[in-house]
């Protein structure tokens, strides 16, 4: 039985709330507001409760918790708000389906590239996403011949396991139409379950979005057409906003979209967005070519996109070193488009597979996914024991939806290097979303181990910004967040029977 904490505690918790608020800010980027002190302090007596700790040891653990103990874990779930629907927001969801999303299926009609990646950033327990899956099977008939990432993450795990398991009830079915809710849903009891093609049309993760861990081919927040952030940013002070404002723009592909809720703070400064007001909060990177949406007078072009251009080559020497620094420093500015210039027009005296490895990288990230695979196969066949190739084919194969060539690219990679750990991750989750859970499980566990060995606070080579540390804690939050679902699977399938 839970003991409540002496009385006299109560004014130790009211000392140690500012060292919370800003532990909070920092880890997560959240703002605690003056009146929501109250409600931190009631949190805090809770959590002490609950862990059966004083406040001074409460603090002294939060402090020195990876991200996913027990303690985080609790206050994250309730210092964050998970409130979400399906159809929230009724004006966008008609934006979205009579202009926005087809306007997007045209133009990528028309350039022959049946493909739509669009991403949830604070999913929550996955409405929106999900609610994006259903438009785009009512507005893709040949919907068979698409290959469509579907992407949807989230700090609260408690929400993203809700997510996963597609389960609601009558409260996030309170804007859905009694049309879409029959077609898309299974009603049993006081349970709406999702119809199985569309829960597994979506694929979630855990991220924290004041971390810069993307955009990044590695968790698939890369080259994205539409970026769905609503309701996050309000949590957010004005230097997170701007950083994650940044990272969205370099996450979308040229002509894409970024949505927000309609009361988030806006901060494009220094962003190549362009606001569409007339349509709500609506951004587009590049002006996008598309009649409905042409800028109209009140429209605020607050922004215009930088022109993507090398430095002048005077200014560089033409050596192979400098290039090769310059190329690394393009690819972590994630510059795609000046990454092809520079190797064609300065780039040839380097090694042909790294040529080819950096060029796959830029086109993955531009959108250009087969080209991608053609490069890297092509180069492949001159060094068949290259790993970055392999590895960079498996990831252009997962984006491709060609789950059985990326598991075999992924397998080779893990041939040529064991060590490899997100090859062993991607492995992992590759297998897990196939339910296969207990050799998924194994691979996760795999790319665990090897993080383990390594001091948390070196970046990992490869993945920019990311420290070891930072992956244990997004790898354990993987492996938790499978293995409770692996288990819950049999009654969850039972229950479509
Ligand atoms: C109000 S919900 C919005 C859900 C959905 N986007 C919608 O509009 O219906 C806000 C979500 O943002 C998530 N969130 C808050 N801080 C975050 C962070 N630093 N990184 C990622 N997600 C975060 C919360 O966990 C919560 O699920």
């Amino acid at each position: 039985m839970i003991k409540s904490i002496p009385h006299k505690q109560y004014a130790e918790i009211k000392a140690l709330v500012p060292a919370v608020i800003s532990y909070i800010r920092d880890r997560l980027g959240i703002v605690t507001r003056e009146q929501q002190q109250s409600e931190l302090e009631k949190i805090l007596v809770k959590a002490c409760e609950k862990f059966q700790v004083t406040p001074k040891a409460y603090l002294a653990m939060l402090m020195s918790s990876t991200k996913q103990s027990p303690l985080l874990e609790h206050l994250v779930s309730a210092v964050t708000v998970g409130e979400t629907y399906f159809f929230r927001d009724k004006r966008q969801m008609q934006l979205l389906q009579q202009t926005l999303l087809p306007n997007l299926i045209q133009s990528k009609r028309q350039q022959n590239n049946l493909s739509l990646r669009i991403w949830s950033a604070g999913c929550a327990s996955g409405e929106e996403i999900y609610t994006i899956a259903m438009l785009l099977a009512e507005l893709l008939p040949d919907i068979e011949h698409w290959t469509l990432q579907l992407l949807g993450t989230d700090i609260n795990e408690t929400a993203l396991k809700k997510a996963i398991a597609g389960v609601y009830t009558e409260w996030s079915m309170r804007s859905i139409a009694a049309h879409w809710q029959k077609k898309y849903f299974i009603q049993q009891d006081k349970h709406y379950y999702l119809q199985e093609h569309i829960r597994r049309a979506v694929t979630f993760n855990y991220l924290n979005l004041t971390e810069s861990v993307y955009p990044s081919m590695l968790n698939g927040t890369n080259a994205q057409d539409l970026i769905l952030c609503r309701n996050v940013l309000i949590y957010f002070d004005q230097v997170h906003i701007a950083e994650v404002m940044k990272k969205f723009s370099a996450a979308l592909l040229t002509n894409a979209w970024l949505i927000l809720g309609a009361s988030d703070p806006v901060v494009i400064q220094h962003t190549p967005f362009i606001f569409h007001q007339e349509m709500g909060l609506v951004f587009s990177r590049g002006e996008l070519p598309l009649p409905k949406l042409a800028l109209q007078k009140d429209s605020v072009p607050l922004a215009t996109r930088p022109a993507v251009s090398l430095p002048p080559r005077t200014r560089i020497k033409a050596d192979k070193n400098a290039t090769l620094v310059l190329l690394e420093q393009l690819v972590t500015a994630e510059n795609w488009q000046a990454v092809l210039p520079l190797i064609t027009e300065q780039g040839t005296e380097l090694p042909v597979t790294l040529q080819a490895k950096y060029k796959a990288m830029a086109l993955a990230n531009m959108g250009k996914l087969t080209e991608a695979l053609v490069l890297l196969t092509d180069t492949l066949a001159l060094e068949p024991t290259n790993r970055d190739c392999h590895f960079l084919s498996a990831l252009v194969l997962l984006e491709l939806g060609d789950t059985k060539a990326a598991e075999f690219a992924l397998r080779k990679t893990l041939f040529i290097d064991h060590q490899y750990v997100f090859a062993h991750y991607q492995l992992g989750l590759l297998l897990v979303r196939n339910k296969q859970w207990a050799q998924g499980l194994k691979s996760l566990h795999n790319a665990l181990a090897i993080t383990r060995q390594h001091e948390s606070d070196l970046e990992v080579p490869g993945a920019k910004s990311m420290t070891y540390g930072s992956l244990v804690d997004t790898l354990t939050h993987e492996i938790d967040l499978y293995q409770s679902l692996g288990k819950k699977e049999d009654t969850h399938e039972n229950a479509y029977k």
